[in-house]
């Protein structure tokens, strides 16, 4: 059966007061219509189609990278005014999906489902029972117990606003019939809209079948109207990715405290401590530890890497059995091998440690290549920003930096040289020697300090 989805992603979405279109709000770091889009791409469609309008362009380039087709609806005339602006490009004979860009949560496997029992001559519609089904369309159906239209709440008798099913606005429907179902349509109704919906009756009129399927859990058809809905959708999402995790057998102290905005691959026995916000690509090794408080984004991390409270880690690669934090800013393209030690107050930046080398207290270190087992004292700084260009620092194997240097780039200091603790290093240092810049220590005999006028 050929299909062709058509997401509904026009308006403007104005609860949630903001200059950003609706759909291009993130959920788990990702626009909500991306998930749509990638939940119906799933289905091996002949075609996505994309209907947006509010905030020009936006919608369409934030789609750029997804085989997605976008069609303009300059304004928006109601959900069945949206649907054929994107009929004219849906080149099948078969079956069209519709779907809406503000409910991310819908499932491969219920769309499926719906598909399945729609065929490509009968109409399937999503609906769901809901303790409080204020807001949406109603499912009114015969004595039979078969559907015969859809009421909005707004057009709704009160009797009708009594029922308890509610239309999810998701369906599934044969294209020709709903090309002409869609010519067929009036905007006779409390909001003077074109009513997708409507086709509803007409199918009853047409003695088309209708099929009605439910959702596996309802959180799969729930809206984003508001913030306050977009931060309960974040929870279900989040919830449900952390029991994956822990399916896998990663340890999360937390699952109401877990955030992975993006894509996340765990070795064995991993444990993942509160508050730990993992972003863009994570790659975590066996028994990898990350403490509370971390935020980790596009990382690699082997075997045994100890993650200490309150560290900001990315773009970086840290093998096995390395140690940081806590407190520690570990920025773009730094690389540490095996077994280093970075501790409390330390930023790196663009730069390589060697194997167990350890800067464990209030330094930075940026563009500069660490040898391995290298000790970098307390309060250690490389400057390597002249003001107008970046330079490189170099410290080979072994190499002891003491407390409170000053190594301005570019510098070398070579293997297993020792630099005494308050230095400034403005040239190389030899290999194997001390090298120290320090100002003689005196005592002045005889000095006295200053005392306060009122004690003389
Ligand atoms: C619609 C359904 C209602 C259902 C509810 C489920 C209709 C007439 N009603 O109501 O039965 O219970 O969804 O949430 O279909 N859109 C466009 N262009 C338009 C109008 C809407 O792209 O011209 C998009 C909106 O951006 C939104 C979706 O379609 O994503 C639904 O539109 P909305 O106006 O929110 O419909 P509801 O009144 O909620
Ligand atoms: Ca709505």
């Amino acid at each position: 059966m050929s299909l062709s989805v058509i997401i509904l992603a026009a308006g403007q979405g104005k609860r949630m007061c903001s200059l950003l279109p609706k759909v291009l709000h993130p959920l788990a770091g990702k626009p909500l219509v991306e998930h749509v889009v990638h939940s119906a791409l799933q289905l091996a469609p002949e075609q996505v189609l994309v209907v947006y309008g509010h905030g020009g362009e936006a919608v369409p380039n934030a789609l750029k990278a997804l085989s997605v087709l976008c069609v303009e609806q300059a304004e928006q005339h109601g959900t069945g005014h949206a649907v054929s602006v994107a009929m004219p490009l849906v080149s099948t004979l078969g079956a069209v999906l519709i779907l809406y860009g503000d409910v991310p949560l819908i499932t491969t496997a219920t769309l499926q489902r719906l598909l399945d029992a729609a065929g490509v001559n009968h109409m399937g519609l999503l609906t769901a029972t809901l303790d409080d089904p204020r807001g949406y369309g109603r499912v009114v159906r015969d004595a039979h117990n078969n559907v015969v239209r859809i009421v909005e709440e707004k057009d709704a008798t009160p009797q009708e606003r009594e029922i308890k099913e509610i239309n999810t606005g998701i369906m599934a429907v044969n294209a020709d019939r709903l090309r002409t179902w869609l010519g067929r349509l009036k905007n006779d109704n409390a909001q003077g809209e074109y009513y997708l919906t409507d086709i509803v009756g007409f199918a009853v009129e047409d003695n088309v079948q209708i099929t009605t399927v439910q959702p596996d859990s309802a959180a799969e058809v729930m809206g984003v109207n508001t913030k306050a809905q977009l931060a309960e959708l974040e929870r279900v999402y989040q919830r449900a990715q952390a029991e994956r995790y822990m399916l896998q057998g990663v340890t999360i102290a937390d699952p109401a405290r877990f955030d992975l905005r993006g894509e996340l691959s765990c070795g064995r026995e991993v444990t993942i401590d509160v508050n730990v916000v993992l972003e863009g690509k994570v790659a975590l090794g066996d028994r990898v530890r990350i403490g509370p408080n971390n935020y980790l984004r596009n990382v690699c991390i082997g075997d045994d890497v100890e993650i200490l409270p309150n560290c900001v880690i990315e773009d970086a690669a840290l093998e096995n059995g390395c140690r940081v934090g806590p407190f520690a800013r570990i920025r773009p393209q730094t690389k540490l091998a095996e077994g280093v030690h970075i501790g409390n107050f330390v930023e790196v930046k663009k730069s390589t440690v060697g194997a167990r080398s350890k800067i464990n207290h209030l330094s930075y270190v940026g563009d500069s290549t660490v040898g391995k087992e290298v000790n970098v004292g307390a309060g250690t700084i490389t400057c390597n920003y002249d003001g107008a260009n970046k330079h490189q620092t170099v410290i080979g194997d072994g190499a002891f930096i003491g407390s409170g240097t000053e190594l301005v780039a570019p510098v070398e200091v070579g293997a297993g040289a020792t630099i005494g603790a308050g230095s400034t290093i403005t040239s190389n240092a030899p290999a194997q020697k001390l090298t120290l810049t320090r100002v003689k220590q005196q005592t002045l005999d005889g000095w006295q300090r200053p005392g306060k006028a009122s004690d003389k």
